[in-house]
C-alpha cells in the first residue's frame, strides 16, 4: 500500500473515533503547553477523552502534559483542546508528533491556538510575559513534510510567509490591552531539545534574531500551515535562557503555573473575539 494512504487511513480511524464520543462540530483547536493545561477545565458540557484511548494518537511522556483531549464549549465556541502534546525528543518521529492536527483537522477545525513555555533571549521579554509568535526560526533540523507529499492534505511546497495569522496576532493583542495583561510579539526559534541550551547556543539564538526558545510548536505549525489552517501562537515566558545554568523543568513549571489564572482569561477573551 502507498504509505501516504495507510497514513490517511489511520488519521481518519483516529478522527471518527472522536467524531463517535463527541457531541460539537469544533471549529477551533487548541493546544495546551507545559504547566497551561488548566484552561481545559473551563470548557462546558465537556467530553474527555485520554490520548491512550484515541487509536494512533500519540501519548506524552513528559510531566506537566496529561494526554487529555477535551471537546465542548467555550466562550460559545465549539472547541477541541489538547491538554498536553508529544515532543520530538520523547523519541517520536516528526509525522508522529503532528498526526494530531492532521487529526483536528480532519475534524473539521479551521483555526488553532498553539502554546508552549518558552524561554527569553530578548531582555524585554521578562518571566511571566507572554509572547505573541510573529514568526519562527525551524533549528529542529528536521521537517514534518519531508517525505512524497500527500496531495490531499496540502501542497508540496509550503508557503511559511504568513504562518502566524495576522488578524489572529492583532485580536491576541487587543484581548490582552482590554484585560490589562501586557502582550508582547516576537520570533520564536524551535529546537528538539532534551537539553537545555549551551551558553554558546544562546548567544547564536540571540544572534540570529530569535526572542524566544522552546522544544516544540514549529513542527506542528509547519502541518498546520500545510493543512490550510488559521494560526496563533502564543508563548509564555517562564525563564530567561541568559542565566540557563540553572534553569530546570521544574522551575518551567512552576513558572508557568503562575501565570495560568491570567493565561486562561487571555485565552477566553481571544475565544470570544474569533
Ligand atoms: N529552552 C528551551 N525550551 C524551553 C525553555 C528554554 O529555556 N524554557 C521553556 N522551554
Amino acid at each position: 500500500m502507498d504509505p501516504r494512504e495507510h497514513i490517511r487511513e489511520q488519521i481518519k480511524e483516529s478522527a471518527d473515533f472522536i467524531r463517535r464520543k463527541i457531541k460539537v462540530k469544533p471549529e477551533i483547536g487548541i493546544i495546551l503547553g507545559t504547566g497551561l493545561g488548566g484552561l481545559a477545565e473551563d470548557v462546558a458540557d465537556k467530553k474527555i477523552i485520554s490520548y491512550e484511548d484515541i487509536p494512533n494518537f500519540p501519548v506524552p511522556l513528559t510531566p506537566g502534559h496529561n494526554g487529555k483531549l477535551f471537546a465542548g464549549k467555550l466562550e460559545d465556541k465549539e472547541v477541541l483542546i489538547m491538554q498536553g502534546r508529544v515532543h520530538y525528543y520523547e523519541g517520536y518521529t516528526m509525522l508522529g508528533i503532528t498526526i494530531p492536527i492532521r487529526v483536528l483537522s480532519e475534524l473539521g477545525i479551521k483555526t488553532l491556538i498553539i502554546t508552549n513555555s518558552a524561554g527569553s533571549l530578548n531582555e524585554n521579554l521578562v518571566i511571566g510575559d507572554f509572547m505573541v509568535i510573529k514568526d519562527h526560526i525551524n533549528l529542529f533540523f528536521d521537517n514534518p513534510l519531508i517525505g512524497q507529499n500527500d496531495e490531499k492534505f496540502g501542497p508540496r511546497f509550503v508557503n511559511m510567509g504568513g504562518a502566524y495569522n495576522k488578524k489572529l496576532r492583532s485580536i491576541a493583542k487587543e484581548a490582552g490591552n482590554e484585560e490589562g495583561i501586557d502582550i508582547k510579539e516576537g520570533i520564536y526559534a524551535g529546537l528538539s531539545g532534551p537539553c537545555y541550551e549551551t551558553p554558546a547556543e544562546v548567544a547564536f539564538l540571540s544572534l540570529i534574531g530569535a526572542d524566544a526558545v522552546g522544544m516544540s510548536t514549529v513542527p506542528e505549525v509547519i502541518v498546520a500551515v500545510h493543512s490550510g489552517l488559521r494560526v496563533l501562537g502564543i508563548s509564555c515566558i517562564t525563564n530567561s535562557v541568559k542565566r540557563v545554568e540553572k534553569l530546570t523543568h521544574d522551575e518551567v513549571l512552576i513558572e508557568a503555573k503562575k501565570v495560568e489564572t491570567q493565561f486562561r482569561i487571555l485565552v477566553r477573551d481571544i475565544l470570544k473575539k474569533i
